[in-house]
């Protein structure tokens, strides 16, 4: 099983951290989105992509990038980012913009996963910023332990079923 992990991670380096652990254990290619052309990506089995939410969504390059893919039929994906708030549904549903850019391109989207980033954007000074020293040991076990799982995933390796 061959993976790569496409990132993005300009604030504190926040998603960077989490996509290191991933990679290490997917033993996985780790790129910045900078770095990656579209055709490259036919050669893996898994693709995860990351950055830290920005007004709502992931990092623009991070979008910008997957629209101007080519259509991937079923390719395996997972999505995972870093933010300063916590996801809520209706009003700040950040996962979706980016799961359904790669819907579009026929991804088949097996796993999600964020956790609280350091964030000192405008609107977090006003209290000096928050989630200081986030992700924390708790965050990067709980992105270990979901990597696992996707690596568990049974239909990763459809030539081993009986
Ligand atoms: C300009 C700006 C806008 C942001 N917008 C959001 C947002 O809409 N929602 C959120 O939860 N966090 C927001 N954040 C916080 C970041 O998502 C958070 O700090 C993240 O961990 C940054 O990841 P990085 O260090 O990998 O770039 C914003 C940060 C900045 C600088």
């Amino acid at each position: 099983m061959k993976a790569l992990i496409i990132y993005i991670s300009v604030h504190h380096g926040n998603t960077e951290r989490v996509a290191k652990i991933m990679a290490n254990i997917l033993d996985a290619d780790l790129l910045q989105v900078k770095q990656v052309d579209a055709s490259m990506l036919e050669q893996y089995d898994l693709i995860g992509f990351g950055s830290g939410i920005f007004f709502g969504r992931h990092h623009k390059s991070l979008l910008d990038f997957v629209d101007k893919l080519p259509m991937l039929r079923d390719k395996k994906t997972f999505i995972f980012s870093t933010s300063g708030l916590r996801k809520m549904r209706f009003i700040h549903n950040f996962d979706k913009p980016l799961k359904e850019k790669l819907q579009r391109k026929r991804f088949d989207i097996i796993g999600k996963f964020s956790c609280r980033g350091f964030d000192t954007s405008w609107a977090a000074m006003i209290v000096g910023g928050i989630n200081r020293d986030r992700p924390n040991v708790k965050d990067l076990k709980k992105a270990e332990d979901f990597t696992k799982k996707i690596l568990g995933t049974p239909y990763l390796f459809p030539d081993l079923g009986s």
